[in-house]
Protein backbone atom coordinates (compact mmCIF):
# COMPACT_ATOMS: atom_id res chain seq x y z
CA UNK A 1 0.00 0.00 0.00
CA UNK A 2 1.05 3.02 -0.89
CA UNK A 3 0.51 6.24 1.08
CA UNK A 4 0.88 10.33 0.17
CA UNK A 5 2.31 12.27 2.85
CA UNK A 6 3.36 15.66 1.92
CA UNK A 7 4.52 15.01 -2.01
CA UNK A 8 5.78 11.79 -1.13
CA UNK A 9 4.50 8.45 -1.91
CA UNK A 10 5.84 5.94 0.68
CA UNK A 11 5.19 2.58 1.54
CA UNK A 12 2.49 1.91 4.89
CA UNK A 13 5.30 1.63 7.32
CA UNK A 14 6.93 4.40 6.34
CA UNK A 15 3.67 6.96 6.84
CA UNK A 16 4.89 8.24 9.84
CA UNK A 17 3.95 11.51 11.40
CA UNK A 18 5.54 13.85 14.06
CA UNK A 19 3.90 13.33 18.01
CA UNK A 20 3.99 16.75 17.95
CA UNK A 21 1.42 17.52 14.96
CA UNK A 22 -1.72 19.17 15.85
CA UNK A 23 -3.62 16.37 14.12
CA UNK A 24 -2.71 14.14 16.52
CA UNK A 25 -2.33 16.37 19.91
CA UNK A 26 -5.66 18.22 19.43
CA UNK A 27 -7.97 16.77 16.37
CA UNK A 28 -6.49 20.19 14.37
CA UNK A 29 -7.49 19.89 10.98
CA UNK A 30 -9.71 18.63 8.81
CA UNK A 31 -10.99 15.29 6.71
CA UNK A 32 -12.53 13.82 3.61
CA UNK A 33 -13.93 10.35 3.08
CA UNK A 34 -14.40 9.75 -0.85
CA UNK A 35 -15.10 6.69 -2.91
CA UNK A 36 -13.99 5.99 -6.25
CA UNK A 37 -16.48 3.22 -7.92
CA UNK A 38 -15.35 0.95 -11.50
CA UNK A 39 -12.57 3.76 -12.09
CA UNK A 40 -14.10 6.97 -11.65
CA UNK A 41 -14.05 8.99 -8.00
CA UNK A 42 -17.52 9.97 -7.10
CA UNK A 43 -18.28 13.10 -6.45
CA UNK A 44 -14.24 14.43 -6.48
CA UNK A 45 -15.05 18.14 -7.24
CA UNK A 46 -17.70 18.26 -4.30
CA UNK A 47 -15.47 16.41 -1.67
CA UNK A 48 -12.36 18.85 -2.59
CA UNK A 49 -14.74 21.94 -2.33
CA UNK A 50 -16.10 20.80 1.01
CA UNK A 51 -12.48 20.21 2.32
CA UNK A 52 -11.12 23.62 1.27
CA UNK A 53 -14.49 25.20 2.96
CA UNK A 54 -13.89 23.16 6.31
CA UNK A 55 -9.65 24.12 5.87
CA UNK A 56 -11.21 27.72 5.62
CA UNK A 57 -13.54 27.94 8.49
CA UNK A 58 -10.76 26.34 10.91
CA UNK A 59 -8.14 28.91 9.02
CA UNK A 60 -5.88 26.16 8.09
CA UNK A 61 -4.12 27.24 4.68
CA UNK A 62 -3.48 23.98 2.44
CA UNK A 63 -0.60 24.35 0.90
CA UNK A 64 -1.93 22.76 -2.56
CA UNK A 65 -4.04 24.38 -5.37
CA UNK A 66 -7.47 22.24 -5.51
CA UNK A 67 -6.44 21.01 -8.98
CA UNK A 68 -3.08 19.93 -7.35
CA UNK A 69 -5.01 18.13 -4.85
CA UNK A 70 -7.25 16.28 -7.40
CA UNK A 71 -4.19 15.28 -9.21
CA UNK A 72 -2.30 13.62 -5.97
CA UNK A 73 -5.83 11.83 -5.02
CA UNK A 74 -5.56 10.56 -8.51
CA UNK A 75 -1.94 9.73 -8.60
CA UNK A 76 -2.73 8.16 -5.00
CA UNK A 77 -5.13 5.87 -6.25
CA UNK A 78 -3.20 4.38 -9.10
CA UNK A 79 -0.19 4.04 -7.37
CA UNK A 80 -2.22 1.31 -5.49
CA UNK A 81 -3.95 0.35 -8.51
CA UNK A 82 -7.90 0.19 -7.42
CA UNK A 83 -10.42 -0.16 -9.54
CA UNK A 84 -12.75 0.65 -6.79
CA UNK A 85 -11.09 2.21 -3.39
CA UNK A 86 -12.13 4.25 -0.51
CA UNK A 87 -10.41 7.61 -0.33
CA UNK A 88 -9.28 9.20 2.93
CA UNK A 89 -7.83 12.83 2.88
CA UNK A 90 -6.59 14.19 5.83
CA UNK A 91 -5.06 17.80 6.26
CA UNK A 92 -3.74 18.22 9.71
CA UNK A 93 -2.20 21.74 11.37
CA UNK A 94 0.91 20.09 11.00
CA UNK A 95 3.81 20.49 14.02
CA UNK A 96 4.06 21.95 16.64
CA UNK A 97 4.67 22.62 20.28
CA UNK A 98 2.30 21.04 23.10
CA UNK A 99 -0.10 23.93 23.55
CA UNK A 100 -2.49 24.60 21.35
CA UNK A 101 -1.43 27.82 19.59
CA UNK A 102 -2.10 27.04 16.33
CA UNK A 103 0.96 29.93 15.33
CA UNK A 104 3.34 27.72 16.93
CA UNK A 105 3.01 25.43 13.64
CA UNK A 106 5.18 26.87 11.80
CA UNK A 107 5.87 24.93 8.96
CA UNK A 108 3.15 23.68 6.49
CA UNK A 109 0.29 21.75 6.92
CA UNK A 110 0.35 18.03 6.78
CA UNK A 111 -1.35 16.77 3.84
CA UNK A 112 -1.69 12.41 3.87
CA UNK A 113 -3.82 10.80 1.22
CA UNK A 114 -4.89 6.76 2.13
CA UNK A 115 -6.14 5.33 -0.57
CA UNK A 116 -7.85 1.59 0.63
CA UNK A 117 -11.27 -0.46 0.34
CA UNK A 118 -13.86 -0.20 3.25
CA UNK A 119 -17.07 -2.12 4.16
CA UNK A 120 -19.03 -0.70 6.55
CA UNK A 121 -21.23 -3.13 7.03
CA UNK A 122 -22.25 -6.90 5.62
CA UNK A 123 -23.85 -7.06 2.45
CA UNK A 124 -26.72 -9.17 5.01
CA UNK A 125 -27.27 -6.05 6.84
CA UNK A 126 -28.01 -3.92 3.31
CA UNK A 127 -30.71 -6.77 2.95
CA UNK A 128 -32.13 -7.06 6.32
CA UNK A 129 -31.97 -3.54 6.95
CA UNK A 130 -30.10 -1.77 10.42
CA UNK A 131 -31.81 -1.48 13.63
CA UNK A 132 -30.21 1.65 15.39
CA UNK A 133 -30.98 3.67 18.65
CA UNK A 134 -31.46 7.49 19.66
CA UNK A 135 -28.53 8.04 21.81
CA UNK A 136 -27.93 10.52 25.14
CA UNK A 137 -25.29 12.57 23.80
CA UNK A 138 -25.97 15.45 21.46
CA UNK A 139 -24.88 16.18 18.53
CA UNK A 140 -22.34 19.23 18.86
CA UNK A 141 -24.31 22.70 18.61
CA UNK A 142 -23.42 24.76 15.48
CA UNK A 143 -22.45 27.48 17.65
CA UNK A 144 -19.71 25.61 19.38
CA UNK A 145 -18.25 23.40 16.96
CA UNK A 146 -20.67 22.79 13.97
CA UNK A 147 -21.24 19.74 12.34
CA UNK A 148 -20.56 21.44 8.80
CA UNK A 149 -17.18 21.27 9.83
CA UNK A 150 -15.55 17.82 8.94
CA UNK A 151 -12.78 17.93 11.30
CA UNK A 152 -10.82 15.67 12.72
CA UNK A 153 -12.29 16.06 15.93
CA UNK A 154 -15.16 13.23 15.94
CA UNK A 155 -15.55 12.82 19.56
CA UNK A 156 -18.91 13.97 19.58
CA UNK A 157 -19.52 11.14 17.30
CA UNK A 158 -17.77 8.39 18.64
CA UNK A 159 -19.28 8.99 22.21
CA UNK A 160 -22.72 8.73 20.02
CA UNK A 161 -20.98 5.47 18.52
CA UNK A 162 -20.04 3.93 21.68
CA UNK A 163 -23.59 4.72 23.07
CA UNK A 164 -25.30 2.61 20.50
CA UNK A 165 -22.30 -0.03 20.77
CA UNK A 166 -23.24 -0.49 24.59
CA UNK A 167 -27.07 -0.88 23.45
CA UNK A 168 -26.77 -3.40 21.24
CA UNK A 169 -26.77 -1.15 17.90
CA UNK A 170 -24.73 -0.55 15.28
CA UNK A 171 -25.73 3.02 14.72
CA UNK A 172 -26.94 5.97 17.10
CA UNK A 173 -29.42 8.80 16.18
CA UNK A 174 -28.14 12.02 17.84
CA UNK A 175 -30.15 14.76 18.67
CA UNK A 176 -29.74 18.35 18.45
CA UNK A 177 -29.84 20.71 21.63
CA UNK A 178 -33.58 20.58 21.76
CA UNK A 179 -34.13 17.21 20.95
CA UNK A 180 -35.13 17.19 17.44
CA UNK A 181 -33.14 14.93 15.40
CA UNK A 182 -29.81 16.24 13.78
CA UNK A 183 -28.02 13.20 11.81
CA UNK A 184 -26.17 9.72 12.30
CA UNK A 185 -22.49 9.50 13.99
CA UNK A 186 -21.27 8.99 10.22
CA UNK A 187 -24.57 9.14 8.16
CA UNK A 188 -27.82 11.50 7.34
CA UNK A 189 -30.79 10.30 8.08
CA UNK A 190 -33.74 9.91 5.84
CA UNK A 191 -37.38 8.88 6.06
CA UNK A 192 -39.96 8.16 3.93
CA UNK A 193 -44.28 8.98 4.38
CA UNK A 194 -46.98 8.30 1.99
CA UNK A 195 -44.34 8.76 -0.75
CA UNK A 196 -43.04 11.93 0.74
CA UNK A 197 -39.04 12.06 1.34
CA UNK A 198 -37.75 13.75 4.63
CA UNK A 199 -34.46 14.94 5.86
CA UNK A 200 -33.37 17.24 8.54
CA UNK A 201 -32.34 20.71 7.70
CA UNK A 202 -28.47 21.92 7.92
CA UNK A 203 -29.53 24.19 10.60
CA UNK A 204 -30.44 21.43 12.32
CA UNK A 205 -26.49 20.83 13.10
CA UNK A 206 -25.68 18.10 10.65
CA UNK A 207 -23.32 17.50 8.19
CA UNK A 208 -23.79 18.61 4.60
CA UNK A 209 -23.77 15.02 3.13
CA UNK A 210 -22.50 14.74 -0.09
CA UNK A 211 -24.45 11.27 -0.86
CA UNK A 212 -27.21 13.24 0.92
CA UNK A 213 -27.36 15.68 -2.02
CA UNK A 214 -27.12 13.29 -3.97
CA UNK A 215 -30.58 10.90 -3.23
CA UNK A 216 -32.26 14.58 -2.99
CA UNK A 217 -31.43 14.88 -6.19
CA UNK A 218 -31.78 11.48 -7.56
CA UNK A 219 -35.38 11.65 -5.78
CA UNK A 220 -36.02 14.81 -7.44
CA UNK A 221 -35.31 13.15 -10.82
CA UNK A 222 -38.06 10.16 -10.12
CA UNK A 223 -40.21 12.99 -8.89
CA UNK A 224 -40.65 12.30 -5.76
CA UNK A 225 -41.33 14.72 -3.23
CA UNK A 226 -38.85 15.67 -1.16
CA UNK A 227 -38.50 18.31 1.70
CA UNK A 228 -36.15 19.08 4.45
CA UNK A 229 -37.82 19.26 7.23
CA UNK A 230 -37.37 19.60 11.07
CA UNK A 231 -38.28 15.90 12.25
CA UNK A 232 -38.85 14.54 16.17
CA UNK A 233 -38.38 11.07 17.19
CA UNK A 234 -42.21 10.42 16.27
CA UNK A 235 -41.74 11.47 13.31
CA UNK A 236 -39.00 8.80 12.84
CA UNK A 237 -40.95 6.02 14.52
CA UNK A 238 -44.42 6.40 12.10
CA UNK A 239 -42.04 6.16 9.31
CA UNK A 240 -43.00 4.23 6.27
CA UNK A 241 -39.30 3.89 5.58
CA UNK A 242 -36.27 5.00 7.01
CA UNK A 243 -32.73 4.51 5.57
CA UNK A 244 -28.64 6.22 5.77
CA UNK A 245 -26.80 7.86 3.44
CA UNK A 246 -22.88 8.41 3.81
CA UNK A 247 -20.23 8.03 1.24
CA UNK A 248 -18.63 5.02 3.00
CA UNK A 249 -22.44 3.29 4.22
CA UNK A 250 -23.63 4.52 1.18
CA UNK A 251 -27.53 4.05 1.69
CA UNK A 252 -28.30 1.31 4.08
CA UNK A 253 -32.20 0.62 5.09
CA UNK A 254 -33.37 1.17 8.83
CA UNK A 255 -36.14 -1.29 10.20
CA UNK A 256 -35.87 -0.59 13.81
CA UNK A 257 -35.14 2.94 16.21
CA UNK A 258 -35.67 2.55 19.92
CA UNK A 259 -37.66 -1.12 19.79
CA UNK A 260 -40.24 0.75 17.15
CA UNK A 261 -40.19 -1.43 14.23
CA UNK A 262 -40.20 0.80 11.04
CA UNK A 263 -42.88 0.44 8.10
CA UNK A 264 -43.46 -3.65 7.96
CA UNK A 265 -39.85 -4.23 9.35
CA UNK A 266 -38.06 -4.85 6.03
CA UNK A 267 -36.19 -1.94 3.81
CA UNK A 268 -38.62 -0.33 1.82
CA UNK A 269 -39.87 -0.10 -1.65
CA UNK A 270 -38.45 3.85 -2.19
CA UNK A 271 -35.00 3.43 -0.39
CA UNK A 272 -34.67 -0.02 -2.83
CA UNK A 273 -35.47 2.27 -5.84
CA UNK A 274 -33.23 5.18 -4.62
CA UNK A 275 -30.48 2.61 -3.68
CA UNK A 276 -30.46 1.08 -7.48
CA UNK A 277 -30.52 4.57 -9.04
CA UNK A 278 -27.64 5.49 -6.40
CA UNK A 279 -25.39 2.30 -7.60
CA UNK A 280 -26.50 3.13 -11.62
CA UNK A 281 -24.75 6.74 -11.04
CA UNK A 282 -21.90 5.47 -8.98
CA UNK A 283 -20.83 3.15 -11.86
CA UNK A 284 -20.93 5.70 -14.50
CA UNK A 285 -20.58 9.19 -13.38
CA UNK A 286 -16.88 10.56 -12.11
CA UNK A 287 -13.78 11.94 -12.58
CA UNK A 288 -12.29 8.87 -14.39
CA UNK A 289 -8.70 7.38 -14.03
CA UNK A 290 -6.09 4.63 -15.74
CA UNK A 291 -4.59 1.83 -14.05
C1 LIG B 1 -21.29 13.07 10.84
C2 LIG B 1 -21.50 12.68 9.42
N1 LIG B 1 -22.69 12.90 8.85
C3 LIG B 1 -22.94 12.56 7.58
C4 LIG B 1 -21.97 11.98 6.78
C5 LIG B 1 -22.26 11.65 5.36
O1 LIG B 1 -21.61 12.54 4.49
P1 LIG B 1 -21.14 12.11 3.03
O2 LIG B 1 -22.36 11.61 2.35
O3 LIG B 1 -20.62 13.37 2.43
O4 LIG B 1 -20.11 11.07 3.20
C6 LIG B 1 -20.70 11.74 7.33
C7 LIG B 1 -19.63 11.13 6.53
O5 LIG B 1 -18.88 11.79 5.90
C8 LIG B 1 -20.46 12.11 8.67
O6 LIG B 1 -19.25 11.89 9.22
Amino acid sequence: MKIYINGKLVEKQDAKISVFDHGLLYGDGVFEGIRAYNKLVFKLKEHIDRLYESAHTIMLDIPMTKSQMIKSVIDTIRANKLEDAYIRLIITRGEGDLGLDPRKCKGNATVIIIVDKIALYPDSLYKRGLEIVTVPTFRNLPEALNPQLKTLNYLNNILAKIEAINAGAEEAIMLDHLGYVAECTGDNIFIVRKNHIYTPPQCMGTLRGITRDTVLDIASKMKIAVHEHVLTRHEVYISDECFLTGTAAEIIPVVKVDGRRIGDGKPGEITKKLTDQFKKLTKTEGVKYAL
